[in-house]
This record gives structure tokens, C-alpha cells and sequence, in this order.
């Protein structure tokens, strides 16, 4: 198998979730080892120009990155009950996670996003981008999990960490420590549901005229 299908199969959802009064010691990751994710990620295709973005952020990227180290994600805990939306398993993965990557994409109007070609298009590249991210993790030996968010994707706490008014969440990516032992670990609950490309993909026979 290629370098790139092994990294593929080897990448799968883990969720850690440890009692929140316990957070996992460590430091959790070095920036600059997530920066380097980031980066790669950034290599992700993407076919329209954003033309909103936050003000002052001017990157025709369809992604935005908002990141977490340990200390924040332990810092956020506390203020987790403040907000409208029940944090419910959040609080365990923040005790856990040695950063968060919140992966937000930019619709092209303001206020309610339609189901446009350019936002279908925004969402399709963002969501290459975060797998680009997730596989960069496995290169790295870092577990990982992709959210859809949970209170993280809500207004609220978007703005209160800082994301612009006119971004959308598309995944809480959490990056993990090695696995303890005595820690509760759950995988994606549609890994074992995965079939084989016979059965969603084909080769199209065309007859020569
Ligand atoms: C867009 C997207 C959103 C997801 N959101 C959640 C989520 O909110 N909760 C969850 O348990 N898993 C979530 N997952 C993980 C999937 O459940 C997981 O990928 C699937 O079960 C297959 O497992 P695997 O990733 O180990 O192959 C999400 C995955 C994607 C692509």
C-alpha cells in the first residue's frame, strides 16, 4: 500500500473522555508542532475566493483556524456552564485534549448562508482542508477526533473565542495525547459500518462510437 493509504486507513476517530475534575497531566502539544498541521493543511484545494473575512484578515481562503493549546483548553473549562448551549462530553475532552483546532469556513453572504455553488464549494474545500489536517496529525502518531462542535458551533461562543460574525464552525478538531490506559477512549460510531469502493464506486463503460 502507498505511504498515503496507510496514513489514511491508520487515521480514525478517538474520543478521550476523562472525569473533567482529573484533566490529563502534560503540557500538551508545542505550537509550533501545530502550527506545522496547520500549514499542511493549508495545502488544502480550494476553488473560490472568500471575499468576506475578518476585518483586517484579508486570505482568500474559504477556512479559517481558530486554535487552543492545553492551557487554554483548560482554561476554558471553567466557563463552559456560562454558555446557552449544555457543553455536555466537551468538558471531558478539554480535560484531555493537548489542543483544539476550531475550523470555521466563510459563507459568501452575511447572516443566514444559502445552499449556493460557491458556498457548496467553500464547505467541500474546508472539509479537504480539515482532513488534510487530521491526516498530518496520524503522520505525527497524534490521535485525533473531527466534532461537528457542539456549543462550540453556536454564535455565542464563536464570537466569545474571538471568531468573526460572519464564520461558520465546521469542525472542533481535538488532537490527543498518547492514550492512558485508565482513561474511557471511544472510537467513531460508524467505523466498523465502513464497506468496500465496490460498493459506492464504479468504472464507467464507454463504447467507442
Ligand atoms: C463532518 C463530520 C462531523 C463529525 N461530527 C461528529 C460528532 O459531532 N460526534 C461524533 O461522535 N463523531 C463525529 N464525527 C466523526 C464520525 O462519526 C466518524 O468519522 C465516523 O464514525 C467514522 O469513524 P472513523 O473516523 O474512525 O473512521 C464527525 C465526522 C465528520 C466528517
Amino acid at each position: 500500500m502507498s505511504k498515503i493509504a496507510d496514513i489514511a486507513a491508520e487515521r480514525r476517530t478517538l474520543k478521550l473522555l476523562p472525569d473533567p475534575a482529573s484533566p490529563l497531566p502534560g503540557d500538551g502539544l508545542d505550537r509550533a508542532l501545530v502550527d506545522s498541521l496547520i500549514a499542511a493543511a493549508g495545502w488544502a484545494p480550494f476553488h473560490r475566493a472568500c471575499v468576506s473575512g475578518r476585518e483586517g484578515v484579508c486570505a482568500p481562503e474559504p477556512w479559517r483556524v481558530h486554535a487552543l493549546d492545553k492551557p487554554a483548553c483548560l482554561a476554558l473549562m471553567p466557563h463552559l456552564d456560562s454558555f446557552a448551549k449544555p457543553p455536555a462530553k466537551i468538558a471531558n475532552m478539554l480535560a484531555a485534549a493537548d489542543a483544539l483546532l476550531l475550523v470555521t469556513w466563510l459563507p459568501e453572504e452575511a447572516g443566514e448562508w444559502t445552499a449556493s455553488d460557491i458556498n457548496m464549494e467553500h464547505i467541500a474545500a474546508t472539509g479537504a482542508m480539515i482532513q488534510t489536517l487530521l491526516l498530518a496529525a496520524t503522520e505525527q502518531g497524534i490521535g485525533s477526533y473531527w466534532s461537528s462542535g457542539g456549543c462550540f458551533a453556536t454564535r455565542e461562543v464563536l464570537n466569545w473565542l474571538g471568531a468573526g460574525d460572519d464564520e461558520v464552525l465546521l469542525g472542533a478538531v481535538f488532537l490527543w495525547p498518547d492514550t492512558p490506559n485508565d482513561i474511557e477512549a471511544t472510537p467513531g460510531k460508524l467505523r466498523a459500518q465502513r464497506t468496500d469502493p465496490d460498493r459506492w464506486a464504479r468504472w464507467v463503460e464507454v463504447s467507442p462510437s
